[in-house]
C-alpha cells in the first residue's frame, strides 16, 4: 500500500512487486500431457512436415471455428505474408496503422504497399467509412485486424470488398475464440490469420494458422507453406518455409484442452480491473460486447489526461518501477515505424483517431500468471498515482523524471 508519494518505486520507494508482472506471460495447459506428446513426437521420430500432431491440430481447429480449412504455420507473420500471396495482392492493400507492425511488414516484405487507414474511435477497428476513401485504381485488397479480439465491422468491409472486387483478409491474431454476430473468426472475408504466439492466451510457443473455406486458396496456401512441393522431387509452385513443427503442434492441443480455463481466467481477471478501476478518473477499461464471444486477453485502458492530471507515459513509467510491465500497444503507430516514417512521411494527416489513440492507450497484464491480490495491487498503485498527480508532477517536474520506457514488442 502506498500511502505517501516517495512510496512510489519511481521515486524511490519499494516496488509493489518483487517479480515482474507481463502483459502476455504465457499460458499452458497440463504440463503432464504435453511432457507425454513430446516423448510421442521423439519415439515417433516425426519432428515435423505436416506429422500427426499438426494434422490433429488443424482438424481440431478447423472444427472449434467451424472452417473448413485450417493450415498451421510456423508464426502469424510468415502465414500473413502467404496468404497475402495466395490470394495474389499487389500495388496497394489497406491496412490499420493502428497494428502490430507484423501487419504492415507482411505487404511491404512483398513490395506491396500498405496505405495506412483511420480506425473507429470506439472499436479500434478499420473504420469503413476511411477505407472507402482510400481504395484507388492500385488497390487490390484490405486486411482488416479484429483487434483486442473485437471484430472488425465485417459485414461493412465485405461490401466494400465486393463492390470493388478487392481480395478481404482478416489479421485475426488476437481473435482466437471470438465471435462476429455469433460465429466464430475465422470464416470471414477470403480468409483469417491467426497468431499462437507465446504472447497470446493460445498458445504453440510460436506458431500461426490461415483457416478460408475457399478449396482452391486452401491449396494454394499449403503449397506456398512447404516450398511449393506437391509430393517428393516435384516443385509445382513458389514457396517459402512456413511449417509449424510437432512440438508447437502438441503444445496447441495441450493448450486446446486447457483453453476454457484460460478464458475463464481471463475474464474473471478483465472483470475484476473493471471493478477495480471504475472509480478511478480518466481511466476507461474498453469493453466488449456481451452478444459476442472474447477471449477477454486484452486489459485495455484508455488514459484520459485531461482527467487523471498525468499522462499515459507517466503511468507507465510509474508502473514499470512497480514491476509492473505494462505497454503501450501499438505505439507509435505503424506509419511512424519505419521505413513507413520515411516511406510515407504524410501518413498521420489521414489518422487522427490512431494518433490520439497511441497517446493514450495502455495495457494491463492478465493471463493465468496472474490473479485477484496482484490486480488488486495494480489497480492500486494506478488509483494512488491519479489521486496524488499534483505531487507526482511536482517530483516529476523536478528533474526526476524518468526516461520513457522504449517498448520493442
Ligand atoms: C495484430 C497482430 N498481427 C500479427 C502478429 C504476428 O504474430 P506472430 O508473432 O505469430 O508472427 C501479431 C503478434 O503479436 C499481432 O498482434
Amino acid at each position: 500500500m502506498k500511502t505517501e508519494v516517495n512510496d512510489l518505486a519511481l521515486f524511490g520507494g519499494p516496488p509493489a512487486f518483487a517479480e515482474k508482472l507481463h502483459v502476455g506471460r504465457p499460458n499452458f495447459g497440463e504440463r503432464a500431457r504435453l511432457i507425454e506428446r513430446i516423448d510421442q513426437i521423439i519415439e515417433r521420430r516425426w519432428f515435423t512436415n505436416a506429422g500427426p500432431y499438426v494434422q490433429e491440430l488443424e482438424r481440431r481447429l478447423a472444427d472449434f471455428l467451424g472452417v473448413k480449412h485450417c493450415i498451421a504455420m510456423c508464426n502469424a507473420t510468415i502465414a500473413l505474408e502467404i496468404a497475402i500471396k495466395a490470394l495474389g495482392l499487389k500495388g496497394e492493400v489497406i491496412v490499420p496503422s493502428f497494428t502490430f507492425i507484423a501487419t504492415a511488414h507482411a505487404a511491404q516484405w512483398q513490395e506491396i504497399t500498405p496505405v495506412f487507414c483511420d480506425v473507429d474511435p470506439q472499436t479500434h477497428t478499420l473504420d469503413p467509412q476511411r477505407v472507402e476513401e482510400m481504395v484507388t485504381s492500385r488497390t487490390t485488397g484490405i486486411i482488416g485486424v479484429h483487434l483486442w479480439g473485437r471484430p472488425c465491422d465485417v459485414a461493412a468491409l465485405s461490401e466494400i470488398a465486393q463492390r470493388h472486387r478487392l481480395a478481404l483478409l482478416f489479421d485475426a491474431a488476437h481473435a482466437f475464440a471470438c465471435t462476429y454476430r455469433g460465429r466464430m473468426i475465422g470464416s470471414f472475408g477470403d480468409a483469417e490469420v491467426f497468431s499462437f504466439h507465446a504472447t497470446k492466451f493460445f498458445n504453440t510457443f510460436e506458431g500461426g494458422a490461415v483457416t478460408t473455406n475457399n478449396d482452391e486458396l486452401a491449396a494454394k496456401i499449403r503449397l506456398m507453406k512447404n516450398f511449393g512441393f506437391a509430393g517428393y522431387d516435384n516443385v509445382i509452385y513458389i514457396g517459402t518455409n512456413g511449417k509449424m513443427n510437432e512440438v508447437c503442434a502438441a503444445m496447441g492441443l495441450t493448450s486446446l484442452e486447457s483453453l476454457e480455463e484460460f478464458i475463464g481466467v481471463n475474464r474473471r481477471n478483465y472483470d475484476q480491473y473493471r471493478q477495480e478501476l471504475s472509480d478511478v478518473r480518466g481511466l476507461d477499461v474498453i469493453h466488449y460486447d456481451d452478444a459476442e464471444n472474447n477471449n477477454y486477453q486484452y486489459v485495455v485502458l484508455e488514459v484520459d489526461e485531461a482527467k487523471t492530471g498525468i499522462t499515459r507515459d507517466e503511468l507507465l513509467n510509474i508502473l514499470w518501477a512497480e514491476n509492473v510491465i505494462a505497454r503501450r500497444y501499438f505505439y507509435p503507430g505503424c506509419h511512424r515505424a519505419e521505413p513507413y516514417r520515411t516511406l510515407y512521411p504524410n501518413a498521420g494527416a489521414k489518422l487522427p483517431v490512431t494518433e490520439d489513440l497511441v497517446t493514450r492507450v495502455l495495457l494491463l497484464p492478465n493471463g493465468s500468471a496472474i490473479g485477484e491480490s496482484e490486480i488488486r495491487d495494480v489497480c492500486g498503485v494506478l488509483r494512488f498515482a491519479i489521486e496524488q498527480a499534483g505531487e507526482v508532477n511536482l517530483r516529476l517536474g523536478e528533474g526526476l523524471k524518468a526516461t520513457v520506457v522504449e517498448a520493442g514488442k
